[in-house]
């Protein structure tokens, strides 16, 4: 008896939806193999279906309307790689209502609506499967939920979003702007369609709230993550970062402490020669830690059309074969019966930190600095200051500082009320610091 081909509907033909449809495709008969049935291509819904692309596609019709493939009842999965939460959200839940499985890359949505996607999926007896949606070519969900499963999860901490490792890697390396890093990361297709989500540290909570659920089982609102991203980040600070031997990396973490959950995302300095800070371009990591297993390491690249239409690629072959209807189920994402750990105030935590202050350069300053801080108990572990070079310092000079470990709290604090001392110009820049 022959096994009838899996018939796919695709919404979203821009960065990564020309590299799933490349795949399909191109390696139809290997995919097949793989797969035990044929993977086929048969209707993809576009903004604009008169623009040109690199793709030419003569399989699948093309339409404008996304109701046409979520309303076409021959389709077995529907593979979304439009992004957002407002239609595209419409579009899933319509065509989980219909029968379909659904493959998706959206972080954005499972982060925000996670839940009413899962529980509509059970509902109807259909699986979502969303490899793509954290650090793109990383098979980290899978990881996470299968080779991992016999763990309880301790940690996870991660570079996970390709834009902003490409600018730091461009600004710490070449010297490169920001700007011009950004502009490049977006030719590159790395970058969101808006590309204030990757440089705010808002996509890396999203991918951080996917992560957080499969590996604690936990819900988290994503107010409920301190998020601080790349964009006010100053070129100096990378230089005196080098000078002390670390680079700055954007990381995520979750990590149990005392029964609680610490969540953050923040630009972090690591030492150079650590795993982590050695990841480059748009290069993701994922260090996980498990309580049988002790410390693992994911790399690959987290962004891009082919790394991340490998993802979506494997998640149509699991479908194809059943294995992500069975994973599904046995996960139960975003119910009812998940934890509900208390989450652990960022005040709480205990970190070291790198402070840079702008200080007028004259007797008595350093003395103040260090007052302020001893007052708030934060004991300092080295300090910099270079003899102010050149005629347009304005009598002002950089002062950085390294501390030992403080609560975070504690040190906001203070770092608040540097910003009021007279001898200090602008706000104290600061970033926790991870030996
Ligand atoms: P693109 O902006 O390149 O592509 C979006 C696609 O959606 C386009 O083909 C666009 O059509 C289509 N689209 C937009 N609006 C509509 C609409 N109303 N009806 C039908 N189609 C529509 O995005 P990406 O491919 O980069 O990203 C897609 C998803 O994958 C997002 O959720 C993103 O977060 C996620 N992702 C992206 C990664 C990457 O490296 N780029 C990596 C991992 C996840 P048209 O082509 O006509 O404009
Ligand atoms: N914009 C995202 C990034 C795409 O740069 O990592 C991958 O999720």
């Amino acid at each position: 008896m022959s096994v009838l081909p899996l018939k796919i509907g695709m919404i979203g033909l821009g960065v990564v939806g020309t590299g799933v449809a490349k795949l399909l495709s191109e390696q139809q008969e290997r995919l097949t193999k793989k797969a035990g049935r044929l993977l086929v291509l048969k209707k993809v819904a576009v903004r604009d279906a008169s623009k040109s692309r690199d793709i030419s596609l003569d399989g699948p019709v093309i339409t404008n309307h996304w109701e046409d493939v979520v309303n076409d009842s021959s389709l077995d999965v529907v593979v979304e790689l439009a992004g957002g939460t407002t239609w595209t959200k419409d579009a899933i839940l319509g065509s989980l209502s219909s029968g379909k499985h659904i493959v998706t890359a959206n972080k954005a949505l499972l982060a925000t609506h996670g839940k009413e996607v899962f529980d509509c999926a059970r509902k109807n007896n259909r699986c979502v499967a969303f490899e793509a949606s954290v650090a793109g070519g990383i098979p980290i969900i899978g990881a996470l939920t299968q080779g991992l499963a016999a763990n309880k999860i301790i940690g996870i901490r991660g570079i996970l979003n390709g834009t902003c490792n490409f600018i730091l890697t461009s600004m710490s390396e070449t010297g490169g702007s920001y700007q011009d890093a950004l502009k490049e990361a977006q030719k590159l297709g790395f970058a969101e369609s808006d590309p204030t989500m990757d440089v705010d540290g808002t996509d890396t909570a999203h991918k951080l709230a996917i992560l957080v659920q499969i590996a604690f089982g936990q819900t988290i609102p994503l107010a409920s993550i301190d998020r601080v991203g790349i964009s006010s980040l100053n070129s100096i600070d990378i230089h005196f970062a080098r000078e002390l031997g670390y680079g700055i990396k954007l990381l995520a973490e979750a990590w149990i402490y005392d029964g609680k959950l610490a969540v953050h995302v923040s630009p972090v300095l690591l030492r150079r020669h650590s795993p982590l800070a050695q990841v480059r371009q748009a290069y993701n990591a994922i260090q996980v830690m498990g309580d049988a297993v002790g410390d693992t390491l994911y790399y690959g690249l987290g962004a891009g059309r082919m790394p991340t239409a490998s993802s979506v690629v494997a998640d149509i072959i699991d479908i194809a074969v059943g294995r992500a209807q069975s994973t599904f189920n046995s996960m139960n994402l975003w119910s009812d019966s998940g934890n509900s750990s208390p989450l652990l105030s960022s005040d709480d935590v205990n970190s070291r930190y790198y402070l840079r202050l702008l200080v007028d350069d004259k007797p008595g300053v350093l003395a103040d600095v260090t007052k302020l801080l001893a007052k708030h108990q934060i004991s300092i572990a080295s300090i910099i200051q270079h003899e102010a070079e050149g005629e347009n310092t304005n009598g002002k000079v950089q002062l950085v500082i390294m501390t030992h470990l403080s609560k975070c709290g504690k040190f906001r604090v203070a770092a608040q009320e540097l910003d009021f001392l007279d001898c200090v110009s602008g706000k104290a820049v600061h970033y926790p610091v991870e030996d």
